[in-house]
Formats: C-alpha cells, structure tokens, sequence
C-alpha cells in the first residue's frame, strides 16, 4: 500500500480508486464474473465443479457426466423417490422489457438409463431447467420430476420453466414417452409425443439424445429440437411454442437440470454434454471490471497501472462505462420492431441549437422539450420537430425511456403525437416527436397571450380528439394502455387546432400489475395535482378510469378555462366565449367533466360513453345534484366492457 499511495501522491481520487481495484483483487468470487456463453464437452468435477451447483444429496459428477438423481445400476431402495437439480451458479439476465428479451440456445446430450437384468420400470423423467435460484422444492420426487411439489405445482410463484423429458405417463401426460413445455407445473402446455419419430427416452439399449433448445427473444418462439447423437440436427423442430418468457421467469434467472424417481419407477438420468449461448444483457462496464478481477495472475504494479490509465481514460470519456452500455442498449433498440429513424446526438445538438433555452418548448415528465430545426443536406428544405431530452441519469432514465419506447412505437393514432426518430448515445436519451404548430392546450387556455384562440367548436373538437385518442388507448389498442397522465399541457395542437394527446413518459401496458406508481421508484404519485384521481393516491395504480378522471378535469378547463377545483356551474363557461357557444352542448359537457371527476371510479363513465363526443350522440350522465360524500377507500373496478346505463337528467343546481 505504501508504493501506491506514493505513485499516486497528489492524486487522492486516483488512490482511491487503486486502493478499491486492491479490493476488487481481493474479492475474486465477486458475482459479475458471469460469461454468456458456457460449453461442457463432457463433465470433470476438478474442471467443472465450481461453477455448477449441486441440488439434492444424489446429485454428483459421474462417468464423466452429470448425474441428476444417483448413479447406481444396484437395485436398492437408494434409487427410489430421488430427485435433484444442477444448475449451472450464475445467473442471466432474461429480459429488460417486453420487447427486449435475450435469445438463447442450448445444446446437450442426455443419456436416460435403465437397467435390463434384472429389468427396472423406468420413470420417472428429466428436464432442463430456467430457475429463479438455485434451491428445490421438498418432495418433488416421482411424478414432479424435481420441478414442483404437490404444494406448489401450477403456482406462479414458481417462476419455472422447463422442457420434460417424461418418462412415465401420468393422467395429464400423453404416453410414458414424450417431450413438454412446462410452465410453472409438471402439466405440460404443450408435448409431443416421441413414439412415432422413432426416438424411446428410456430404451433397452442405451442411447445418447442430442437436444437443442432454442428461445427468439423477438418472435418469443421456443423450440425444441431432439435426435439420436450423432445425427444432424434436424430441420423442423418437435416442439414449437410462443412463450413470453418474462411473463413466467425472473429477470436473473439460472440454468440446468432437474430430474427425478419414482418408486418402483427407477432411472439413471444424465446429461453428458451442455453448451449455452445467450444473449448478453448485461452491462458490459461491469465486464471491464471483471476483465481487472480476473488478472489476479499479473504482477500488481502492471494492474496499478492498468488500473490508473483505465480511470484516467473512463474519466476523460465522462459518463464512463456509459458509452459500452450505449452501444448494447443502442442495437437493443435497433431491434424493436417498427423503430422510427435513429438520429445522431450531433446532428440533434445542431438542430436544437445546442439545446439552447430559446428553443425549449416545455417541460414534460422526465424530461425537457426542445424546438428543433433538422436541415436536409443542401440546406434547402428543413424539418421542424420536437425534441424530447430526458433529464434523469442513465440508469434511472434508461428503464423509463425502454417503457415509454416500447409502448409508443407501436401505437397508431391520428390523435397521438407520433414519434418520429431515437437516438441513445453516451448515456443520453432523446426521442423526436411531429412539431405541432400550436404548442400545448394550456397555453391556449391560461396565457394572456393566447386570448381568444379558441372557439367553441374549436373547444368541441379539441376534447373529442382526446376522446378518440383514449378510446384508442383504452379499447382499441392491442393491449389496453394507460396514459397515466392525461392534462392539458399533455394535449398538443397541430397548425388547425386538431389535438394530439403526448407525452407518454408514464404510460404503460395493462397487464402483469406492471401499471403501478410505485415501480417508477418515484417517491409519490408522479402525475399533476387536479389530474390525479383520489384512488391513485391510496391504491398506488393506474386504471382507465383514473384516465378517465384526468379527462373530465380537462374537459372542466377547457369549458371554463380554469384549473380543476372549480366549479360554479352558473358561471361556468370560460367569459372569453361570450355567446359563442352551445349551450345545449356546454351543459352535457360539464356534466360530463363532473360525471367523469366522480370520487368513485366505478361510477365515472366508460371511454366508450366519453368517444361519443366525437359523434355528438353523448348521452347525458347522471350527476349527483350534491357533491358525494368522500368515500374511502374508493372503489376501483376492473377495467370491463361493462355498460353503463345513463339516466338522462336536466341539472339543476
Ligand atoms: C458466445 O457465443 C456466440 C456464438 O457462438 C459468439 O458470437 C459470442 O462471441 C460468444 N461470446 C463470448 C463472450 O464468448
Ligand atoms: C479432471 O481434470 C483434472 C485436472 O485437469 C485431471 O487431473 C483429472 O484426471 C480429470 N479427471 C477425469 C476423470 O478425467
Ligand atoms: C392439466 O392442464 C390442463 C390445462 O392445461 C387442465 O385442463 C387439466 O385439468 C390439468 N390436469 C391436471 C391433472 O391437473
Ligand atoms: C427471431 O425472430 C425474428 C422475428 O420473427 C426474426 O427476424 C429473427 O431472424 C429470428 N432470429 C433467429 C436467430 O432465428
């Protein structure tokens, strides 16, 4: 210590950092060391041991192969309800997202052995394995196959999936002889059978099966390929199925092999080779680090060195590892199906005037909006666009520009801002946007500038396009989607005043429970006071109707050109009007905007009552005369195409 101290005299932040890689070197088991890719060319416990992780007493390095229930060929009771896994000891990481899974593909050769004299009854069966951790159910001998037990079988919980190599049949199996995919139970959801493709799992004379499984983390197809060893890997698999594997497995999951015995049902189960490439989602500046922790060979003051020039280099790139990740996170996007254009930063920089504050053009969640100007090459045409920068640090932002892509990307609708062109370089993350002309409606509404901007059927307009864009959301869409957080400075106007609902910086799918705050890591309810309905606050959760709040308070201002929590239904409508308006229209309209304020969520109306805007056929809900009694908690429904019956009243205060 004392030499690296007087290397780095003057420099403290250079020692501290030489003095934490002396830690790293001391620390040599630290868990980032996970390479992608492994290949086993057959078993050596002194070469293979340590990274593979031994489940079950029976379970050992064998003949040169792993031997997942014990290796005996006595027929003694030691053989009978067995069970065990070996996994290999690091994890990888599944998923980011939806869209961004890891591809991968594995490759063995199993050996399921059963002895002829005297003759065993062979069973039970094989699988291999994705686990969340490296543990075993109690009991999951005989027919749950060291996967689940009689507890916990079919629980999501389990977080398992596996390809079963059955050998005996059970009332849910098609025979004693067939392949399944396994979701989180021993009862397939898919099999084949292998008795006609010439292929006994448990055969009188032993024979080596080659496997190849492969997962397309874009198409989500998992298929499964089998022959006799030695023999090409056939065209067409056995078992073709479409999975969202992050919907069943965590996102560090591990890989391996569990199998298990009956009583008297009796095997040898094996695996003799293994191989696994996947993709790598992993941060690949942790990777850098590694690469230092494994050259505990190397004389330490080479490392100090390296050590010394690889800060001063990650701290002339500023951002650091920033830029590797970039690059992964970049072909990431490159990926997603239907991405808009990919700009350069440089070119973006240019375009906004280096983001100069003359161009900003609002501040939206997550981030800042710019104005920017993109000339062609001959500077002859130019293209106005909106620039979104996102103002939290990589980490933070990257989850929350992963989400946002991943939804808006695919959504279609003449009512939604459409997203344009990406770009993530060096740890920045900026989407581009259609410029709308008018800028957003709360400006219209509030600024002493913009007076008399907007007429009634300007008014009118503007909230059925938002009707229509969240009808789109919520019923149209593929998936059901939340906007999260619908208010008027999140409602964009094109050069004729139609409306385009942006910024979906907080939108996500509905499924999964994925749609609450508190996964943001916000502290809070991110949203805009006014615009948040009052369940959100104690439920934590997003809904349509919670959406549909929003858009009552919206329809609220843009009658009465007031923030929510007016409303003096006598005076109501916004002055500048003066008589331009409907009154048969203003009325049904706020007593749409309360019906939708309701403190109860059920009792709001339905997206599909609220797109009747559109067609001027909105029938008039039904409004309690008195404000209703805070109600805690409030009820939040199940988002159901449940109608409503609207009484038709006449308001009266
Ligand atoms: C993993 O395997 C793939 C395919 O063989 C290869 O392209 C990739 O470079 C390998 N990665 C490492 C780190 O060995
Ligand atoms: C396993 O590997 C070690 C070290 O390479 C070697 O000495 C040993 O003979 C091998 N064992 C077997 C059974 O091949
Ligand atoms: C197995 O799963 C199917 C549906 O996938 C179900 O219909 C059947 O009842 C299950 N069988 C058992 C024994 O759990
Ligand atoms: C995965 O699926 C995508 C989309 O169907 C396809 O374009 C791609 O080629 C597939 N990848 C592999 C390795 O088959």
């Amino acid at each position: 210590m004392v030499t690296i101290i007087s290397i780095s005299n003057g420099k403290s932040s250079i020692t501290v950092f030489i003095i934490f890689c002396c830690i790293l070197l001391h620390l040599p088991d630290i868990q980032a060391a996970t390479p992608p890719n492994f290949s086993f060319d057959g078993f050596n416990l002194t070469q293979d041991g340590d990274s593979l992780e031994f489940i079950g007493s029976g379970t050992s390095i064998d003949n040169g192969a792993l031997q997942i229930t014990p290796d005996t060929t006595n027929n003694d009771p030691s053989l009978h309800n067995q069970f065990g896994r070996i996994m290999y000891k690091h994890p990888f990481n599944m998923w980011l997202s939806d869209e961004i899974q890891a591809s991968f593909n594995s490759d063995f050769v199993i050996n399921i052995f059963r002895n002829t004299a005297p003759a065993w009854n062979a069973g039970e069966g094989l699988a291999f394995l994705i686990a969340p951790d490296l543990s075993i159910p109690d009991a999951s001998y005989g027919q749950w196959l060291g996967l689940t037990n009689a507890i916990n079988d079919g629980k999501q919980t389990n977080r398992i999936v596996a390809i079963e190599f059955d050998t005996e049949k059970q009332d849910y199996d098609p025979n004693d002889n067939h392949i399944g995919l396994n979701i989180n139970s021993v009862n397939s959801t898919a099999t084949f059978s292998l008795d006609d493709y010439n292929i006994k799992l448990s055969p009188e004379v032993p024979a080596n099966y080659r496997v190849w499984v492969h997962y397309n983390g874009t198409s989500k197809v998992m298929e499964v390929y089998m022959v006799k060893d030695g023999q090409p890997k056939p065209e067409k698999p056995l078992l073709s199925k479409t999975i969202n594997l992050k919907e069943y497995v965590n996102q560090k999951s591990y890989f391996g092999f569990a199998a298990s015995t009956g009583n008297p049902q009796i095997e040898l189960n094996c695996v003799l080779k293994w191989s696994l490439e996947i993709d790598d989602l992993q941060k690949k500046s942790d990777l850098l680090w590694l690469k230092i922790g494994a050259g505990v060979g190397v004389p330490l003051v080479t490392l100090l060195i390296l050590c010394g020039v690889l800060y001063l280099y990650k701290r002339k790139r500023r951002g650091g590892g920033g830029d590797e990740e970039s690059k992964a996170l970049g072909t990431q996007l490159r990926w997603l199906p239907g991405m808009p254009r990919e700009f350069k930063y440089k070119d973006l920089k240019k375009a906004t005037n280096n983001f100069h504050e003359s161009m900003m053009l609002g501040q939206g969640g997550f981030g800042v909006v710019y104005k920017g100007i993109l000339q062609d090459k001959d500077h002859k045409t130019s293209t106005e666009i909106a620039v979104k920068k996102f103002s939290r640090d990589i980490i933070q932002s990257k989850d929350d520009f992963l989400a946002e892509l991943t939804i808006i990307h695919r959504l279609r609708h003449k009512h939604l801002v459409r997203l344009v062109g990406w770009c993530y370089e060096k740890g920045k993350l900026l989407l581009l946007y259609d410029f709308m002309l008018n800028g957003s409606l709360d400006k219209h509404l509030y600024e002493a500038s913009n007076q008399n901007t907007l007429n009634w059927r300007r008014r009118y307009r503007i909230l059925a396009d938002v009707a229509s864009a969240l009808h789109y959301l919520h019923n149209e869409y593929d998936q059901k989607v939340v906007h999260r957080d619908l208010k008027a400075s999140n409602i964009l106007l094109d050069s004729d005043y139609n409306a385009r609902l942006g910024d979906f910086g907080l939108a996500r799918a509905l499924d999964n429970e994925r749609n609450s705050y508190a996964e943001l890591g916000l502290a809070g309810v991110p949203g805009t006071m006014g615009y948040v309905a009052l369940e959100c606050f104690h439920t934590g959760r997003a809904t349509p109707e919670s959406d549909v709040y929003g858009f009552g308070a919206v329809v609220l201002e843009v009658i009465c050109s007031r923030s929510p929590g007016i409303s003096n239904i006598e005076e109501a409508v916004d002055e500048r009007l003066g008589n331009d308006y409907v009154a048969d229209e203003a009325n049904k309209l706020l007593l749409l905007g309360l019906a939708c304020s309701h403190p109860i969520a059920s009792d709001r109306p339905q997206t599909q009552d609220i797109f009747q805007i559109k067609s001027g056929t909105m029938p008039v809900p039904n409004v309690p005369p008195f404000k209703p009694a805070f109600t805690w908690p409030s009820m939040v429904t199940a988002f159901s195409g449940r109608d409503i019956t609207l009484a038709s009243t006449t308001f009266s205060s």
